[in-house]
């Protein structure tokens, strides 16, 4: 049965902007992006946002709905009452384009950053075979659909634009962990991880973890032990002579 519900969605523009109150027809099974749209065919026609697939993979829906980051198209309207009053806002941590849509540039910049996967030179294909073990963390890690809302909520850049020059965020982190611990990469990450991807400000709040779409466990699988990796080749006196002697 369908019912009215009490809609605020933020609109605007870089120069400002506020919430707007609607009222807009619900019905059963529906998902917030199916509200948005219903404004937009009913009494917003140019309320921007940004949407692609409508099932959870393409990345694109992401907003804030009473504050929390989610993907609008995975946000059931059954998850409310019929009473209360459904506010959504653009991610927070990137700049406006228009009303819910941000420009989230940031993380393709901090995508370029990470040195690619390298191979042991003169590899034949197929001449080396993974262990299960190896396969199954890199796809739990690729399982990422980059909506950005890890990006969004980790609050060393949430609260702190001044930190976003030294910090990759969760999902590049997570990128860097992926490349260090793969069995077939030749390239030492730990010191760039630490150095140029800001590591060290990952104070392990897990915010990432539970706004993740996918439940992906970045910060027990990806980011903690990046930081015991960092911390063996920084404190551990073998693997520090090691590294003086051998060079690494
Ligand atoms: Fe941020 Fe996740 Fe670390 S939210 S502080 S990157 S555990």
């Amino acid at each position: 049965m369908g019912y009215d519900a009490r809609f605020r969605v933020w609109r605007g523009d870089i120069d400002g902007g506020g919430l707007e109150d609607f009222t807009v027809l619900v019905n059963e099974g529906e998902v917030v992006l199916d509200i948005i749209h219903r404004l937009q065919a009913t009494q917003a026609p140019d309320l921007a946002v940004r949407w692609n697939c409508k099932a959870g993979k393409c990345g694109s829906c992401s907003a804030e709905v009473n504050g929390r980051p989610r993907l609008l198209c995975m946000t059931r309207m059954s998850t409310f009452t019929a009473d209360e009053v459904i506010t959504v806002t653009p991610m927070r941590t990137f700049p406006i384009i228009k009303d819910l849509v941000t420009d989230v540039s940031f993380n393709y910049e901090k995508a370029r950053e990470i040195p690619s996967f390298t191979p042991p030179a003169g590899l034949e294909p197929g001449a080396y075979r993974m262990k299960q073990v190896d396969v199954e963390r890199s796809q739990e890690f690729r399982k990422c659909i980059e909506c950005f809302l890890c990006q969004n909520t980790c609050h060393v850049v949430r609260d702190h634009e001044d930190n976003k020059q030294a910090f990759a965020g969760p999902r590049y982190l997570m990128r860097v962990a992926e490349l260090e611990m793969h069995p077939l990469d030749t390239a030492d990450r730990r010191e760039m991880a630490q150095e140029e991807a800001g590591l060290s400000y990952c104070n392990i709040t897990k915010c990432c973890t539970e706004v993740c779409p996918e439940h992906i466990k970045i910060t027990d699988n990806a980011l903690i032990p990046l930081k015991e990796r960092v911390v063996d080749r920084k404190y551990d006196p073998i693997v520090w002579l090691g590294n003086k002697l051998f060079r690494r």
